[in-house]
């Protein structure tokens, strides 16, 4: 198939144009306020997509642990799995640290001792910016990624999103 250019130049394209990939929505759930939803969205929200057959990766961010616990991956602060690693180590492995929940979804789990974690990131430069740099290893590999709850100093949406250029 040739296509002409405003100029008039004639460019030659492939018989089938590739599908532009929109970029990974990022979903940041967040609120100091207790019991307003933020699980019960990230959770409605994960098995809408899945049943859509959309590509999604759950994070949760909370010591509580609900949607860890909903999820069904419980893991304690020495696994070396879920968000911990991601938020405290330049060097963690994002796929390492992740759980498959079906064919659709994976997932980030948090561990009960998160508390400590917060502490250190608060003091930490680079902290704030850790899981951003490792979510931008694979967020090429969903449709969505969505998390919940923050930290009461930081700002969530910071911690996942690159700046706009
Ligand atoms: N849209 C809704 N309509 C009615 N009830 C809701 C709705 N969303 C959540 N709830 C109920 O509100 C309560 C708190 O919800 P949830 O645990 O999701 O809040 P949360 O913000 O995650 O709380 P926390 O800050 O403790 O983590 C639960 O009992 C839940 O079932
Ligand atoms: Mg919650």
């Amino acid at each position: 198939m040739k296509k002409k250019t405003p100029r008039g130049n004639v460019v030659q394209l492939s018989e089938e144009e590739p599908e532009k990939k929109p970029p990974a929505r990022i979903i940041a759930i967040a609120s100091n306020k207790g019991g307003t939803g933020k699980t019960t969205t990230a959770m409605n929200l994960a098995g809408a997509l899945a049943l859509r057959e959309r590509r999604a990766l759950v994070i949760d961010l909370d010591p509580q642990c609900n949607a860890s616990i909903t999820f069904n991956v419980i893991i304690d602060k020495n696994t070396g799995k879920g968000i911990r690693p991601l938020l405290t180590k330049e060097d963690a492995n994002i796929k390492d640290c992740m759980f498959a929940r079906g064919q659709w979804c994976d997932f980030i789990p948090a561990d009960p001792d998160l508390y400590d974690v917060h502490t250190e990131l608060a003091i930490d430069p680079r902290g704030r910016f850790r899981l951003r740099d490792h979510l931008q290893q694979v967020i090429n590999s969903y449709e969505y990624s969505i998390a919940e709850r923050s930290f009461p100093l930081l700002n969530l949406a910071e911690m996942l999103c690159q700046p706009r250029s």
